[in-house]
Parts: C-alpha cells; structure tokens; sequence
C-alpha cells in the first residue's frame, strides 16, 4: 500500500542545512548582503511554498526586494492551473531578458507547477537561456543545494523529473506580517479531477504529522499570529493512509485547543469528503471560523461525472443543508467552471439553480481552460467560445445580485472582526476580515491592527462591508 506520509529523512535534511550553512559564509563574506525577489502566482500552497523559499535564503543570507533590476537572485513560483495564467508567467519570465543583460551575475530561477510540465520545461530549456535554473514543486526542499550549484558556477539545472513527492519537515519558512499565516498540513493530490493539472505536478497526496502540524500551530500562536489558515488540495482527505488514526475533523479539533485567541480556517473541502464529523466540529468551537470553501465546480450530474468529481448535485445540496444545520451563521463559499468540454445548455442552467437554491457569499468563477495531458483535454468540446462567454457573464451577475444581498444583510449588526492591515482609503482606513472572511473597511485607530474588535457595520456593496469600530 503506498503511504500518505512519505518524510524527507535526517540524512537529506542535513545535506539542505550544510549547503545553506556554505552559501551564508560566502555571503557573508560579500560587502552587503545579496538581493533576492520571490514572486508568486496561484493559490496559497504556491504562497506557503514561497515563504519556505524566503526562509531558506533568509537562511543563506539573503536580504529581500521588490525590483527584479536590482535582486542577485530571482525565482518565479508559477502556477499551471489555467493557460490565461501560464502566458501571463511567460511573458514576465521573457521580459527578465533585460535584467539579467544589465545584470550578468544574476541568478534567474523558475519554479511551481507550471515547469512541472514537460512541454514547458522545455520552452525554457530551448527559448529562455537566460533562465538558470528550473525546479518543480517536488524539488522544493533540494533549493540550497540547487543554489549553491549556482553560485559556485556548474551551468543551467533543470530538476524536474516526475517525483511522486515528500513531507520536508525542518526547513526555514519566513512569514510576511504577523497577523496571517498559512499552515500546510498535506501536498499533493490524488482525485485527477478530469479537468485538473494539479495531480500531475504536485505528486502524490501526502500529510504531515498531526504532532508537526500542532507544534507548528502552537509556534504561531506563541508568536502572536491570529488567523491560521491549513492548508491542502482536499484537506477532508488529511491522514489517509497514515497509521496514526488523525483525521481531519480529528485535527481541526486537537488544533482549536491551543490556548490563544485565534482563528483556524482552512482550504480547499472537497465535497466527497466532507462530513458531518466536520461540521460537528467546526460548530463546536469559537476558534474555528464559521466558513468553508466548498468548490462544487459544476451543477450538472452529467458533467460532474465527466469532471470526476464523485458526488452529486442532491448531496451537494444536502451537505450545505447538514452544514448549515449546525452553523446556521456558516459563511459558504465555492468555485465553479463555466464551459467543460460538452456542456450544454440544461447543464448550465443545473449549475444556475445551483446557485439560487445554496446562495453563496462568494463564488470564484473560471472559464473551463484545457489543460494537455488531462482526460477533459481529450474530450470533444464544440461550444462556441461566445456561449461560453455568455453563460459566464449571465454566472457573474446572478451571483452578483446573492453577493450583494448577503452583504447588505449585515448592515446594523455588531460583529467581532480582526483588523488585518490599511486600506489607504481615508473614510475607512482599516481593512479587517469577518469571522466569516467577509472583507470589511473600517473607520477607527491605526492601532487596532493586528487585534479582534467590534465594529458595526454600516454599510456595504457586492465586494465589502463597511463599518465603524465600537
Ligand atoms: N483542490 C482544490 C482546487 C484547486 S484549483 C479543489 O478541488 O477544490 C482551484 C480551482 O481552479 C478549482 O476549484 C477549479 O474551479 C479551478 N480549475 C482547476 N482546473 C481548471 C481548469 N482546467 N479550467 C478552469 N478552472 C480550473
Ligand atoms: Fe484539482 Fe480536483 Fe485535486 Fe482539486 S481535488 S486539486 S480540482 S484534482
Ligand atoms: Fe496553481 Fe499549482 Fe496552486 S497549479 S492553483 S499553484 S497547486
């Protein structure tokens, strides 16, 4: 049977600690400290995944900033999950020419999910010499190691053979601020949603030890933080296959006994997985956000069977009546894709009624983008793109209309909410986050941020809350 809890040994570790140890001392010997700029496209774990990459050149001395002329070293997080996006990270990646023409020396480097791809190794291999060095998201941990050959001058690298992946405990992460931090608790997925590149560049579902997890919890606790948010692909499928018996209703709830004010959040749910354990849980503490994004990806049992999705449209709906029979306050969230191959016009209007029976606070809405080497790329797709672009618009707007109502629906009350930074707005200065994750402008001291407070919400449009700290 293969293991959900694959850990990257002592041994390997050691190595990643002796190579960030001899960059430092060359480092340090340098007359200031070395530039670097870490950019990142995708979801969260791409983030999380970058403020390992900061930890460790933090590690290896690294000082950081935002200009790509000025950085000694630059390293592109990409992702792959639509192509819009892939040709945006192509260009940026392109127009690096320049830089590193004014700048010789500069290390150019390319990772994430997108140059986990063979196709698009590649690309860069052939038509973007100035890239240096190339390593997929399973490669993540070698980064010391992979730098120092840089520095000490051996050619390009490319490191990204298919790995199936493993759990990197012990690596440096740097955090930006101190209010949010992420915290995965597993990588990898195994559902090869049809539509889906993510399985296919981040290897195999694996989790982290509930000890780690809790310990690292505890840390950012002791450290101030205050809205923690685990993180995996399916984080309902945590410890599959692991021997200690935690799942992840089990964790949430070992988790929300550390002692602290905080809130734990997390994400992505997927449904098939969701259960009422979860919901019993969540409801069972005040630590715990009233939240979950549960993406539902499309209406239409036909094509939820295409996309692999493994559930329906009726236990769709009866997971959010459960979910809300133990939260009646739980703030719902979801993804939807418009245009999968074969999609016709009945489908669409399931994924409509969908929409108007759940009433979702928020929906991230995607136009379907083919991926090559997925099973939904082999399938026929005849619709028009001006279909598509029409049903996507018709999406948006009645979601719309739901967004703003729920919105408008807390003005007058008095919520708690955490002040997470400024707006720049001088009416409402403050941005803080409902318990719900609701964006709300706040009116009140700079001071606040960083800390839970009151505020009566005033006001609201599709977008926000508005609201006056009490
Ligand atoms: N693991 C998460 C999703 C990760 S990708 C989950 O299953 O919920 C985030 C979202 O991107 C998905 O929920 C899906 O709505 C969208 N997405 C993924 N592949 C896509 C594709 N090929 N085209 C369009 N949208 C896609
Ligand atoms: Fe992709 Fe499905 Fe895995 Fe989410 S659960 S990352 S949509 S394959
Ligand atoms: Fe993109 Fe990879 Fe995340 S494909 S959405 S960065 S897992």
């Amino acid at each position: 049977m293969q293991k959900s809890t694959v850990e990257l040994s002592q041994e390997q570790l050691e190595r990643q600690r002796r190579a960030m140890e001899r960059v430092r001392r060359m480092t340090e010997s340098m007359p200031a400290a070395p530039l670097a700029f870490v950019d990142t496209y995708g979801c969260q774990q791409n983030e999380a995944d970058s403020e390992k990459i900061r930890g460790m050149l933090s590690a290896m001395g690294y000082a950081f900033t935002q200009s790509e002329a000025e950085a000694d070293v630059i390293v592109i997080n990409t992702c792959a999950v639509r192509e819009h996006a892939e040709q945006r990270v192509l260009g940026i990646i392109g127009a690096l020419v320049h830089t590193k023409r004014a700048k010789p020396d500069q290390i150019i480097a390319v990772c994430g999910c997108m140059v986990q791809q063979e196709h698009i190794a590649d690309t860069l291999r052939r038509s973007y010499r100035h890239v240096d060095l190339v390593f997929g998201p399973q490669a993540l941990w070698r980064f010391p190691e992979l730098l120092e050959k840089m520095l000490t001058g051996r050619g390009r690298l490319f490191e990204t053979s298919d790995e199936p992946g493993v759990i990197a405990e012990g690596l440096p992460v740097r955090r930006e601020g101190n209010i949010k931090a992420w915290l995965p608790i597993m990588a990898g997925c195994n559902n090869f949603c049809s539509y889906c590149i993510v399985p296919y560049v981040r290897g195999r579902e694996r989790s982290r030890r509930p000890e780690n997890v809790i310990e690292e919890a505890r840390e950012l606790v002791a450290e101030g933080y205050k809205d923690i948010t685990l993180l995996g692909q399916n984080v309902n499928s945590y410890g599959r296959g692991a021997d200690h018996g935690v799942d992840f209703p089990e964790l949430l709830r070992r988790l929300s006994e550390i002692d602290g004010k905080f809130l734990l959040r997390f994400t992505t749910s997927h449904p098939k997985d969701a259960s009422e354990r979860l919901f019993q849980v969540m409801a069972s503490s005040p630590k715990i956000a009233r939240h979950i994004h549960l993406p539902f990806q499309a209406g239409s049992d036909r094509i939820l069977k295409a996309m692999n999705r493994n559930y329906t449209k009726a236990h769709y709906l009866e997971l959010v009546e459960m979910a809300r029979h133990y939260m009646p306050d739980l703030v719902l969230t979801s993804d939807v894709i418009v245009g999968f191959p074969g999609e016709t016009e009945e489908d669409f209007e399931e994924t409509m009624s969908l929409l108007r029976a759940v009433r979702f606070d928020a929906l991230f809405t995607f136009m379907y983008s083919k991926r090559e080497g997925t099973p939904a790329a082999r399938m026929q797709d005849d619709t028009p793109r001006e279909v598509i672009h029409e049903r996507f618009e018709r999406l948006v707007k009645l979601q719309d209309i739901i967004s703003t109502e729920k919105h408008a629906a807390f003005v007058g009350k008095t919520i708690e909410v955490l002040v997470d930074g400024e707006t720049g707005d001088e009416r409402y200065p403050l941005s803080a986050r409902t318990n719900g994750n609701r964006l709300i402008r706040l009116t009140g001291p700079k001071s606040a941020i960083g800390s839970f407070v009151f505020a009566r919400v005033t006001d609201s449009n599709k977008w926000s809350l508005f609201g006056e700290m009490v």
